[in-house]
């Protein structure tokens, strides 16, 4: 099928209650991994790179080059989005000529006027290429790709004012957080996720979908929330693995000093997370 944008996943998801899952991806391995699964289980997919992941990656052609490569290859039929997550203006505007089918402009950062205006450009750049976009307002706590937010709730007015330039879908502060939860961390705020539906009628992005229990999420996507990102969990599934097979000494044994053999129970554990992920997210055989 080739990439395509995720409009019509997003409106299937928002229109019938389940959330599509975003995965970010940091390597090869991850890739194939979020592919294998979400075709495995017949769900659509969002594939997302930070800029960070892009850097570490060898730059947006190498990554747009591994997806498109790994879809033909590996015969994956299900809709697959390539996103851009949390880019920069530069960032958006790159995304959109290199092949990414998605676009994250993330302003909220900046003063408001400013996330506004920038938001405006990139959604009528990323509409004349038919790429999906999503726009952001308040903050997501913890820390992504060296960018540190406090968890600020959206504000409403804000909200509605960037929902009329006709986002795709809207990312917003929720008492969510990137990275672990602190430790003291109660709960998501669906006052806010309530609000936020009540303004803006669209779809709204759950950032920081990792370690959020499965009442909040099943609350949040009862409310609206029809796409939810996760990187955490799979970073951690992958490290623990990886740690497991050093430590149990099968790293000396064979010849296990081969990547495609040390990578191998990581690689398992990622598809057993992303698997788990679309179960919860309700996005099986939705494809
Ligand atoms: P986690 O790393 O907390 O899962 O968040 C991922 C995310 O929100 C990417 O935008």
């Amino acid at each position: 099928m080739g990439l395509v944008s995720a409009k019509q996943m997003m409106k299937k998801a928002f229109k019938e209650k389940w959330a599509v899952p975003h995965i970010n991806t940091n390597n090869l391995e991850w890739s194939r991994a979020i592919l294998e699964s979400a075709q495995e289980l017949n769900s659509p997919i969002i594939i997302a790179t930070s800029e960070g992941a892009i850097r570490y990656m060898g730059g947006m052609k190498t990554v747009v080059g591994i997806v498109k490569g790994l879809i033909e290859e590996l015969n994956i039929t299900v809709p697959v989005a390539l996103h851009l997550d949390h880019g920069t203006f530069e960032g958006a505007k790159k995304a959109i000529k290199e092949g990414y089918t998605s676009i994250m402009y993330d302003g909220s950062h900046e003063i408001f006027e400013k996330n506004l205006q920038n938001s405006k450009k990139i959604i009528e750049l990323a509409k004349e290429k038919k790429q999906s976009i999503e726009v952001e307002i308040g903050t997501i706590g913890g820390e992504e790709d060296g960018m540190i937010g406090n968890g600020d709730l959206a504000d409403l007015k804000e909200i509605s004012k960037m929902s009329k330039l006709g986002p795709d879908m809207i990312a917003a502060g929720i008492g969510n957080f990137h990275g672990p939860y602190p430790k003291d961390w109660k709960t998501l705020s669906f006052k806010t996720l309530e609000n936020l539906k009540k303004v803006t009628g669209r779809a709204i992005v759950l950032h920081g979908g990792s370690g959020i229990p499965k009442e909040q999420i099943e609350k949040a996507i009862s409310m609206g929330v029809s796409k939810i990102n996760v990187n955490t969990d799979l970073q951690q599934a992958n490290a623990k693995a990886i740690k497991k097979f050093v430590i149990s000494g099968k790293i000396d044994k064979d010849k296990n000093f081969d990547p495609r053999k040390l990578y191998a129970d990581g690689f398992q554990a990622l598809k057993e997370v992303v698997k788990y992920k679309i179960r919860q997210f309700g996005s099986e055989n939705k494809a």
